[in-house]
């Protein structure tokens, strides 16, 4: 595997027009802030050796090297899945890459289904914990030696990130909730019961992303920011229906503001 991360940075190193250390995944439905970036070059997935390459509608499957609001950046459009069918080293690995070309800071976003019964559907929640309820750890393995064995996950989520965004939040009058986000592996979204109980854990939000890419960069030593937007909501005994097109729509309307969070962030 390491073979193949170096090959493929390498493979990057050698085409790409800036050396950004700021990264973001952009997950479902948030393709606002992709078009704020000025492009310098995009890699189609496809392109790039040893990539994979999402298959989910929505999920674009580019690398884009640009700036966002002056800012250097390193931008993923689409990511991996691990109910697409990928093992865990393949969902992690452009994190890994994005490690071997210099990256010090990640922005993760997603859309979640929402598990307290304070959220509405278009809320921004800034992501302070998780809970891997994925079946599998993307450390498990050899070691990879960006990090020990048993890395601490502690502040997983950088604080000093999160008040930063808090502060942002605050002067531009965005609302935003605090929560912790629980990965499944998908693909079904959650029964009632599974709902209620995910909220009794202790989640705030659901979704089927983020936790392996957050692991994996905690691991490299890189500091992690994370948002999600409330697509749905779960586990109030209210009877309702998911659906992806339900997930995109609540996204795209809830775009703007974290498209103009993560822009402010990324100049700090
Ligand atoms: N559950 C899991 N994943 C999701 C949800 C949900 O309710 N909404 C958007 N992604």
């Amino acid at each position: 595997m390491y073979k193949k991360i170096r090959e493929t940075a390498e493979w990057l190193q050698q085409r790409m027009p800036n050396a950004p250390t700021i990264a973001i995944v952009l997950g479902s439905g948030l393709g606002e802030l992709a078009k704020r970036i000025e492009r310098l070059k995009t890699f189609p997935y496809k392109e790039i050796p040893n990539f994979p390459v999402s298959t989910v509608e929505g999920h674009a499957g580019e690398l884009i090297f640009g700036k966002l609001g002056g800012v250097d950046v390193l931008a993923m459009e689409g990511r991996f899945h691990y109910y697409e069918g990928w093992t865990m080293q393949e969902v992690t690995f452009p994190i890994r890459v994005m490690y071997e070309l210099g990256i010090k800071t990640l922005f993760v976003s997603n859309a979640a289904g929402g598990t307290n019964p304070n959220f509405q559907i278009g809320d921004l929640m800034i992501i302070t914990d998780h809970i891997n309820y994925m079946p599998e750890n993307p450390l498990r393995g050899p070691n990879v030696p960006t990090g020990p064995r048993f890395p601490d996950m502690g502040e997983a989520y950088s604080k000093e990130l999160i008040a930063k965004a808090d502060a942002i939040a605050a002067k531009h009058g965005i609302k935003v909730q605090h929560g912790v986000y629980l990965a499944t592996q998908g693909p079904t979204y959650e029964t009632p019961a599974e709902y209620r109980m995910f909220a009794r854990w202790g989640a705030d939000a659901v979704g089927m992303s983020t936790v392996p890419e957050v692991i994996v960069a905690h691991h490299c030593g890189i500091k992690v920011f994370g948002m999600s937007i409330i697509t749905d909501l779960g586990g109030m005994d209210i009877p309702m229906e998911i659906t992806h097109e339900q997930v995109l729509r609540a996204a795209e309307a809830a775009q703007p503001n974290m498209a103009l969070l993560i822009e402010e962030m990324v100049k700090i």
